[in-house]
């Protein structure tokens, strides 16, 4: 058994993880357990200042069974994608020795020891971003550290795949792809990284957090019912994703922002069209996702160039990602316009995240806001319309790095010596 002179001690590690908005995306698998897609994918990690996963996770001989918190509440391990990443995690555990704490746990111990793990997203879980994805990154990333295990994080992001398949690309910062992989038992089904945070550094990511009171079909279920009845959705695997891979790398490569935007925007309205083509359709996108679609679409056309590129998941949030800053306030007035926060709102929360964009709008207070000339390309008949309090708020962010660790105590989210939420 694991060995120290007295008879408890507690061992941890915590880990921070960013969240990822595919720009190509992953949608339909071809096996449901070990989670393998039917395609490829290309996603950008987004900065983990304004979105990530923390996790702490804690050994020792004092605990009776695995335990799990997130974001403070105690949830249950016993589902089978938690399960397959703990074994996964488990059985590829090494030695382990900590002199300053007189602790040695041998290869073996892990078998029998037991885990305390504590999540915390620094984003509201209900606002519909992709939270499984920085967690089960984070889970798998942090255990990995505990256990000293040797593999590097391409082999983690085919453990973490098997807890959401999109939190396989959360293991890398910047631009990241998943391989959809041959094998039958998943070990290709892994991701790359094509490119550092700091090859695209000029790219501004806006989020709006749209207000909707419908409840969503998951991720999960809307796949699996897609592939179970879309004809569409196999034509888009073979033949159109293939070749958008390929042009979105060269895209990402070359940092060529036209190509790069065509290719978001319609890989996202084509992946909305499946779910449309789904039996019964699903819909995600609401009134406010097609209009801030218009809004970007008007304005991109009128430039004679892409500035902005959106992209929306299965909720009806929508990711732009603006050329650059100058871009990017442009936008957030175009935004702002169409979009004010209600009259009672404080706007240092209506615009979280990189608050300095709303200088850049030159942007200071309510004022400014109901100043806003209308979009100059709006030359239509009709008035441009606004929609106050159809966006709950904005996310200023950036492309960010990968899992890191943290290493002062102070960050942890359990108690050094209890191993129990702090
Ligand atoms: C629309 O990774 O959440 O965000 O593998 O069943 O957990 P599971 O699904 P999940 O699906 C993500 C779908 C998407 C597109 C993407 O991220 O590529």
């Amino acid at each position: 058994m694991a060995e120290k002179k007295s008879s408890s001690w507690v061992l941890m590690v915590t880990a921070q993880t960013p969240t990822n908005i595919a720009v190509i995306k992953y949608w339909g698998k071809r096996d449901e357990s070990l989670i393998l897609p039917i395609n490829d994918s290309i996603s950008v990690t987004l900065d983990p200042s304004h979105l990530c996963t923390t996790t702490t996770v804690a050994v020792s001989p004092a605990f009776s069974h695995d335990r799990m918190w997130l974001n403070g509440k105690e949830i249950s391990l016993s589902g089978g994608r938690y399960q397959n990443c703990l074994r996964e995690i488990r059985s590829r555990a090494s030695d382990v020795e900590d002199e300053k704490k007189g602790i040695k746990i041998a290869k073996k111990d892990w078998e029998n020891l037991h885990f305390h793990i504590a999540s915390y997203n620094n984003f509201p879980t209900a606002a519909g971003l992709a939270s499984s994805a920085a967690g089960f990154a984070c889970l798998v990333y942090s255990l990995a550290k505990l256990m000293n295990v040797k593999e590097d994080n391409g082999q983690l992001s085919a453990i973490a795949r098997q807890g959401s398949g999109s939190a396989c690309r959360s293991l890398y910062g910047g631009f990241v792809k998943w391989i959809m992989g041959k094998d039958y038992n998943g070990s290709d089904s892994i991701a790359v990284q094509l490119v550092d945070e700091n090859h695209w550094d000029e790219l501004v990511i806006l989020v709006a957090v749209v207000s909707s009171r419908q409840k969503e079909t998951s991720s999960t279920s809307g796949m699996r019912e897609t592939v179970e009845t879309s004809p569409l959705v196999l034509h888009r695997a073979k033949e159109v994703v293939p070749k958008r891979i390929i042009e979105m790398e060269e895209a990402i490569k070359s940092r060529d922002f036209p190509a790069f935007a065509r290719l978001t925007c319609s890989d996202s309205n084509q992946f909305h069209a499946v779910c449309l083509d789904t039996s019964p359709p699903i819909f995600y996108m609401n009134d406010t996702s097609h209009r801030i679609i218009s809004c970007v679409e008007k304005w991109n056309r009128s430039e004679g160039t892409p500035q902005v590129a959106y992209t929306f998941d299965a909720g009806p949030n929508a990711v732009m990602i603006a050329r650059n800053r100058k871009v990017a306030a442009l936008l957030l007035q175009r935004l702002l316009f169409h979009f004010p926060p209600q009259s009672d709102a404080d706007l240092n929360s209506y615009i979280v995240g990189d608050k300095s964009i709303l200088k850049d709008a030159g942007i200071q207070d309510l004022k400014d806001v109901e100043a806003l000339p209308p979009p100059p390309e709006i030359k239509d008949n009709i008035p441009a319309q606004k929609y106050k309090g159809d966006v709950s708020y904005f996310i200023c962010t950036k492309p960010g790095r990968g899992p890191v660790l943290l290493s002062e105590e102070s960050r942890a989210l359990l108690d050094p010596e209890t191993g129990l939420p702090k």
